[in-house]
């Protein structure tokens, strides 16, 4: 049974990255490259199919990551014209080379991939099975290539119109990528809630799950629709049908990726080259914001909509991971400045908690990659329920932005690291401003309160960059503690969501248990987990609460656990009682997270690579999740 509350329609539920090219280029290398940089969607298992010249359809397929793909490939022929290719994360279906894309029809004619779910796989499994039809993997996919196979035998039909007639019987998500081995000049490819962009060059076509696979081969792409059927052929125009096969409008956008941006650029791993770009993504993400010396806040996304943030009675925050952090921090920011209720809710439980909204509600939705399917669900049920919706997320033309009613982007770039860094300090940028913003409108602070944290906001990219000269400090420190099997992360007020954010980060790399906990709650039971063993985190920096959280460092001291402290520059008390201190620069108290993040995002890297950990892809998880 459908769920009423999601507007009972199919939510994405599957991840995984695909990849289609068709040109005059290596297509093997091309599809290669593509999925390494779609891995961060997932990393079970990878495939390839490639169409041979000579009416070939080549399959090959690795469980792990697209580099056992690349050496089980080696002494394989890849010779291509065209080709599909797929990265997983495994939903349906263990991990392994049988369930690995792309799925192939019984009689060998047509390869697929897909990302998405296809909720309605055992009805349309069983009805095939009785038609002859022998499946070889557990996975929902294999379903559909067979439903696709069966129309076109059964009805003597093209390609084309089997998809869409296999289509308008699936339930569920899909992203697929089609290739027929009689035809190596046309791919066929469509979309419903999973997302699909076709990269258009010169003679040549891509398709992928976003455009990093083809940013260094063009600028122009086109973001498929729900229910859009595109049409892929050598030497002729794109074309996109619906399903019921009449012609759909093509718009092209232009990209604002450069390729550079995907690359290392000379780090070790994505996390630490993000780590590092963060005083050049938050001036990226400040420009054109914050004016006149620091006087003025314009955020579009609010002047645009006045009324709806004069009037609002509350505002609903809701998020995932990191951005979930991000979003408690939203909350303080928020209630501080503009005087407006804010409640924050995981995405994954609002949407089934029969939430209570209405006109005069503005739920603000954050999601670096803008395809959560939890966040996306949950914007869904927020409209329905006659909300403003507003976005803060990260990569321009995705699945949210597209969603809300307004919203910001943070603008920092690609983020490529599982671990979220300059995301996370992105959106907190954007909540302040957004804050600020809305408090301008309300005339909740004055216009020197305003400009007071105005200045600061334009010195903050400096203040990141004398942070970031901690990181030799910071790796000699993570040595002492790489071998601790807990951690306790500790913080008050602003710094509590900053606690939380510094024990995610070390959890998700180091595989190291972290609890981030609010440091006057501390006695009411983790201090019972305290002794030599177990080190504590303490972000302390000078603000109201200062004199409070000195207590709560000498409570964790008496108990004999060592202390690593966050605090500011000429810190009076704690730097006599911790055992390690980082300092950060003064700033105003709504601004030291995005000064006090940073040294943990440094820690929890430097553990990590000091236990030997993949830094930039942790297992079992996925950069964008699109699975509830
Ligand atoms: C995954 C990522 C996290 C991220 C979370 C929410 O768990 O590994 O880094 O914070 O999803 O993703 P979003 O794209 O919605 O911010």
């Amino acid at each position: 049974m459908q769920d009423k509350r999601n507007g009972g329609k199919p939510l994405p539920l599957d991840m995984c990255g695909i990849v289609g090219y068709i040109g005059d280029g290596n297509v093997y290398d091309v599809l290669i490259k593509g999925l390494h940089r779609l891995e961060y969607r997932g990393y079970d298992s990878a495939g390839i199919a490639l169409v041979n010249p000579s009416g070939k359809l080549n399959v090959y397929k690795a469980r792990g990551k697209v580099s056992n793909l690349e050496a089980f490939c080696e002494d394989k022929d890849l010779s291509a014209k065209a080709g599909i290719a797929h990265t997983r994360w495994a939903t349906h279906g263990e991990p392994s080379d049988c369930n690995a894309h792309p799925h192939y029809s019984e009689d060998g004619n047509l390869a697929l991939v897909h990302n998405g779910t296809i909720e309605n796989y055992k009805v349309l499994k069983d009805a095939l099975t009785q038609h002859g039809c022998t499946f070889h993997s557990e996975t929902d996919t294999e379903v559909l290539v067979q439903l696709i196979e069966y129309i076109k035998v059964k009805n003597n039909c093209s390609l084309l119109d089997a998809v869409r007639e296999a289509l308008k019987q699936v339930v569920g998500a899909y992203a697929i990528a089609v290739v027929e081995k009689d035809n190596p000049d046309r791919i066929i490819a469509a979309r419903k809630s999973s997302p699909l962009v076709i990269g258009i060059g010169d003679n040549e076509t891509f398709l992928a799950s976003d455009a990093t696979p083809f940013v260094e081969y063009t600028n122009d792409c086109v973001y498929l629709k729900d229910e859009e059927v595109a049409i892929i052929e050598r030497g002729k125009p794109l074309k996109l049908v619906t399903l019921e096969n009449k012609e759909a409008k093509i718009d092209v956008t232009t990209l604002e990726m450069s390729i550079s941006q995907l690359e290392k650029g000379g780090y070790p791993h994505f996390m630490l080259k993000e780590i590092f770009e963060q005083p050049a993504t938050l001036h990226d993400c400040i420009r054109g914001r914050v004016v006149n010396g620091g006087k003025k806040v314009m955020v579009s996304g609010v002047s645009d909509n006045k009324d709806k943030f004069l009037n609002a009675k509350r505002i609903l925050i809701v998020a995932c991971g990191t951005s979930w952090h991000a979003a408690l921090l939203g909350k303080y920011l928020i209630q501080d400045m503009c005087r407006i209720p804010v409640e924050v809710e995981y995405a994954s439980e609002f949407r089934y908690s029969n939430p209570v909204l209405d006109d005069r509600d503005i739920v603000i939705a954050i999601s670096q990659s803008g395809e959560t399917a939890d966040t996306l669900a949950a914007i869904k049920i927020a409209k329905k329920m006659g909300a403003f919706v507003y976005g803060i997320s990260n990569v321009v033309g995705s699945s949210i932005p597209r969603e809300t009613d307004s919203g910001t982007y943070i603008h920092v770039g690609p983020e490529i690291g599982v671990a979220s860094t300059k995301a996370f300090t992105g959106q907190v940028m954007v909540l302040t401003m957004l804050a600020l913003s809305i408090a301008q409108l309300k005339g909740t602070m004055t216009k020197d309160e305003i400009a007071e944290i105005g200045k600061a906001i334009l010195k903050i990219p400096k203040a990141v960059e004398k942070v970031l000269k901690l990181n030799e400090k910071i790796e000699r420190l993570s040595a002492i503690y790489t071998y601790a099997r807990n951690f306790l992360y500790l913080g008050r007020g602003y710094s509590y969501p900053v606690a939380l954010e510094g024990a995610l980060k070390l959890k998700e790399i180091s595989y190291i248990h972290a609890e981030g906990y609010p440091a006057a709650e501390m006695k009411h039971g983790p201090i019972a987990l305290i002794d030599e063993e177990m080190p504590s985190v303490i972000i302390a920096p000078n603000d109201h609460l200062y004199e409070k959280i000195v207590n709560n460092v000498q409570q964790v001291k008496a108990r004999g656990g060592s202390i690593i402290a966050i605090v500011t520059e000429g810190d009076p008390v704690i730097h006599n009682i911790a055992d390690h201190v980082l300092e950060v620069p003064e700033m105003p108290e709504c601004l030291t997270p995005i000064i006090t993040s940073i040294p943990l995002q440094l820690l929890s890297y430097y553990i990590a690579i000091n236990k030997g950990k993949n830094v930039d892809m942790p297992r079992n998880l996925a950069k964008s999740v699109t699975v509830e």
